[in-house]
């Protein structure tokens, strides 16, 4: 696609995330918003203010005559892979929102049918445009922590009856899948885009006060090895009282320590390596804020340029499905140790 031609995108679900594509999109020079589509009305989204087509599936939206190169799934987690490959299908490019799917074998379908019809998928962790995470990525990269021995990851969240709707998707088995997709896929793939792959995963899983609101478990303690050298753990949960504890990583390497937090790992607490001084980083974005609770970082604007990028073939997606695919067989495989745990204590 030459560089004066705009970007034709489609958003499907205009919910919270949905609605931030759209904006992000309208704020794009070389990109145009051609439609919207949600199974709810304009008015219930609150959509009102985009002025484009408002369709009611992905169907009608496959069927139109309208033009565009590139659908955004913003749906609930469950419609990601089945809409994805419908788009595909039609032979345009897709953005996912994480996850990318509930199961890897979902995920390969998207990857042979991208491959098939020539067309990019870009998954959405738009936490690794971070400047904490742009930078730790590029000393692990550079190998200025040496081995790594010890990587840690505290994810605890506040997520109560204020998130948990009932009658809505979240904390729903077939639509939202589990805390781990939902709530900390981000760090999950974090972790995946600086160490590598994992394996001897051992876990306790607990569910502390979701019995009503959700399906599964609200809290874990995960451990695991690194396939490229040292160990690792990854403790969450979202029976927080209130608000939002902590996103941290703290990495024990060969040359020193660093550990970044912040509620969404936004901020270099410690940086101690022999011989390093650390450079003083940009600003982070906020986080999204849904009024009592917040998300991850509100970097979206840079997924959307980096798909116009990648599109007009300037740049390689910065998530690209393997990786997604990746993420969720990760999940897919501490989930296996949840449930194999279940089955023994029943
Ligand atoms: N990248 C991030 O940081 C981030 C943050 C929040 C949510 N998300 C992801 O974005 C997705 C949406 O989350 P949200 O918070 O916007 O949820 P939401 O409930 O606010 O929005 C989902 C929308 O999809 C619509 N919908 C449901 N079924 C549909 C269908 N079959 N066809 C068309 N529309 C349909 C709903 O009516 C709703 O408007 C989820 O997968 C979530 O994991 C990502």
């Amino acid at each position: 696609m030459s560089n004066n031609v705009k970007v034709k995108f489609a958003v499907v679900g205009a919910g919270h995330i949905g609605k931030r594509h759209a904006e992000m999109i309208l704020r794009e020079p070389e990109a145009e918003l051609v439609a919207l589509v949600d199974c709810r009305s304009k008015t219930e989204c609150d959509a009102e203010k985009f002025d484009v087509p408002f369709l009611s599936s992905i169907e009608e939206l496959l069927e139109s005559d309208l033009e565009f190169d590139v659908v955004n799934v913003c749906t609930p987690n469950g419609l990601h892979a089945s809409q994805s490959l419908k788009a595909l299908e039609q032979k345009k490019h897709v953005v996912c929102e994480k996850p990318m799917g509930l199961s890897k074998d979902s995920c390969e379908k998207i990857i042979f049918k991208a491959l098939q019809v020539s067309r990019q998928v870009f998954c959405v962790m738009q936490n690794r445009y971070s400047p904490p995470s742009e930078w730790i990525q590029s000393i692990i990269t550079d190998g200025v922590l040496g081995d790594i021995y010890m990587v840690q990851l505290n994810c605890y969240w506040n997520r109560d009856d204020r998130y948990y709707k009932k009658g809505g998707w979240k904390g729903t088995k077939d639509m939202d899948g589990g805390t781990l997709y939902t709530q900390f896929s981000h760090f999950i793939d974090i972790m995946y885009w600086l160490f590598g792959d994992i394996d001897n995963i051992q876990g306790k899983f607990k569910d502390f006060n979701h019995k009503n609101t959700t399906d599964f478990e609200d809290s874990g303690f995960v451990s695991f090895d690194f396939i490229n050298g040292g160990m690792g753990s990854l403790n969450y949960s979202t029976a927080v009282s209130n608000q939002n504890l902590e996103s941290s990583m703290t990495i024990i390497g060969e040359n020193g320590s660093v550990k970044i937090g912040g509620q969404y790992m936004n901020e270099v607490e410690i940086c101690n390596i022999k011989g390093y001084d650390m450079p003083k980083l940009k600003e982070s974005n906020p986080a999204n804020d849904y009024g009592p609770y917040k998300g991850s970082a509100a970097n979206h604007n840079y997924v959307i340029s980096n798909v116009i990028d990648g599109i007009k073939g300037r740049k390689s997606p910065t998530t690209n499905a393997l990786e997604g695919l990746k993420v969720v067989e990760i999940i897919e495989r501490i989930y296996k140790v949840r449930n194999e745990n279940q089955k023994r204590d029943e």
